[in-house]
């Protein structure tokens, strides 16, 4: 797999995914996002064929990075191409200088909210009702650089 920030040529791609995955129309703002220094979209892609398989998306101010998206298309999930997309932009981020990260995450979502907590991300409390749609409560987690 390869994992890289994603490019204007990459807006269809991410655009179907977030389609299959969120239900929503969100072309115009990875438009606005990649070419905006405050946000960072990565990808991961299938070597074999060139395939993007999912994405993760952040606003960054200053030394924290909120994470705004995180999805990979059904037919490539299970192959731990989050967990590894996951874990190689926090890497990306930690060379631009980030110190923490924090995310939201519906509390039923048990697969993402065991890959953060494997990737370090502590739980810090829930927010009441933060998925309406759903009626749903949500988890904050947040992931703090140890070695600042
Ligand atoms: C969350 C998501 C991005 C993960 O991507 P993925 O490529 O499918 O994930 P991976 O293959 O890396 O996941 C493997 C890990 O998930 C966890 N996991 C997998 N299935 C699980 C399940 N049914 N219950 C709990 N944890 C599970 C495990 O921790 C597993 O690692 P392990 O086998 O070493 O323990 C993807 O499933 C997705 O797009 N989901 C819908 C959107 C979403 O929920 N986004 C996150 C919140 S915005």
């Amino acid at each position: 797999m390869i994992y890289r920030q994603a490019t204007t040529f990459d807006l269809e791609a991410l655009d179907k995914i977030h389609k299959e995955i969120f239900n929503e129309d969100n072309q115009r703002w990875f438009l606005l996002q990649i070419n905006d220094s405050l946000y960072r979209i990565y990808l991961v892609k299938n070597k074999e064929n060139d395939e993007v398989m999912g994405y993760i998306s952040y606003q960054v101010v200053e030394t924290t990075a909120d994470m705004l998206y995180f999805a990979v298309k059904k037919s490539c999930q299970g192959q731990y191409a989050g967990s590894n997309l996951l874990g190689f932009s926090m890497e990306e981020l930690k060379k631009d200088g980030v110190k923490k990260i924090a995310l939201e995450v519906r509390q039923t979502n048990l697969k993402a909210r065991n890959i953060y907590k494997k990737y370090g991300f502590v739980e810090m409390w829930v927010i009441k009702n933060y998925y309406p749609e759903f009626k749903e409560d949500g988890i904050l987690y947040v992931w703090e650089d140890q070695a600042k």
